[in-house]
């Protein structure tokens, strides 16, 4: 079995140049950490954890210690995943003060009857885990302070929401037993209500595993991602006999003329073929397989590696 992994690293309607060698060197370092879990027979499960963990610790990355700002200055963290192999899921969200929210979304698959937990009650439960706080500080970078005073002084001049910078980060894998999973992690959307839950966090919104069809993790305006149930709605797609890239582009093309909403997503199949598509200008991205990552940001550019 050709095991595989994707990551990305959220739609964006541009990167600067500065950090673009930056982002491309994190989105490759997660897809790497994802593909040595599964070279040393780890499951689909670990290693889209494993991506993810290493991009919620990276803060040019709105996920973990990158995570973009709510209206009050404060990070509200969602996550989930879900294993392929039995539909089993675990959730969190509106999280604050933990460094690793997909690590907490693992525990709640793994350890609770529930498929989500939320604010107060995933807190409870992180520290019942053994899952240290981290202070609220840690989670903020100068960079996202700033984001969120231009945002707020030029708000009525921006771009609608749909078509912001809209990060999130994702992971979906195939391992050598045949089992797929996703993980996906955010910020949420910047200068976001206190509350306000994205896509990220809802199964078959921000991501689907199932191993009859393969895995899915999304990107871009959860508004409209939760009104189209976009990682659903892709997979159904396929389902129907379409490939991966022509689900994706129907389901991304359907979210764009129904909503105007932006976004992108990642996918695994069941016999190991993947693809990366996005309406947003740009998706950082990379898939590791066969000893070779693949990565681009732009669209058309790709970069081939050998894997150390
Ligand atoms: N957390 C239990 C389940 O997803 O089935
Ligand atoms: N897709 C991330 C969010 O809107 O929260």
């Amino acid at each position: 079995m050709n095991f595989v992994v994707v990551v990305h690293g959220g739609g964006a309607s541009s990167i600067a140049k500065d950090r673009k060698e930056r982002v491309r060197q994190g989105i490759i370092r997660a897809a790497t950490a994802g593909y040595n879990i599964l070279k040393e027979g780890g499951s689909a499960v670990d290693a889209v954890e494993g991506a993810v963990t290493v991009l919620e610790d990276d803060p040019e990355f709105n996920a973990g210690c990158g995570s973009v700002l709510n209206t009050n200055g404060e990070v509200e963290m969602d996550a989930s995943i879900m294993s392929g192999k039995d539909l089993s899921s675990g959730a969190v969200s509106a999280v604050q003060c933990i460094a690793n929210p997909i690590k907490l979304a693992r525990l709640v698959m793994e350890k609770t009857p529930h498929c989500f937990l939320t604010d107060q009650g995933a807190a409870k439960f992180a520290a019942a885990m053994g899952i240290p706080t981290v202070p609220r500080e840690q989670l903020i970078t100068e960079r996202n302070i700033k984001h969120l005073q231009k945002e707020k002084q030029e708000k009525c001049a921006q771009k609608p929401d749909q078509q912001k910078n809209l990060g999130t980060v994702g992971a979906v894998a195939l391992d050598c037993k045949g089992n797929v999973a996703y993980a996906t992690s955010t910020g949420g959307i910047i200068n976001k209500m206190v509350g306000r839950v994205g896509d990220t966090p809802c199964i078959g919104s921000g991501g689907y595993a199932d191993n009859e069809i393969g895995a899915i993790s999304t990107t871009g305006h959860g508004e409209s991602i939760l009104k189209v149930n976009l990682a659903r709605l892709t997979l159904f797609h396929v389902e129907q006999g379409k490939t991966l890239e022509e689900a994706a582009d129907l389901s991304l093309g359907y979210m764009k003329s129904k909503l105007k909403g932006l976004g992108g997503v990642i996918l695994v199949s069941k016999a190991g073929d993947w693809a990366v598509k996005w309406t947003s200008a740009s998706m950082p991205w990379a898939a590791a397989k066969d000893g070779k990552v693949h990565s681009g940001i732009d669209l058309g550019e790709t970069c081939t590696t050998d894997l150390p």
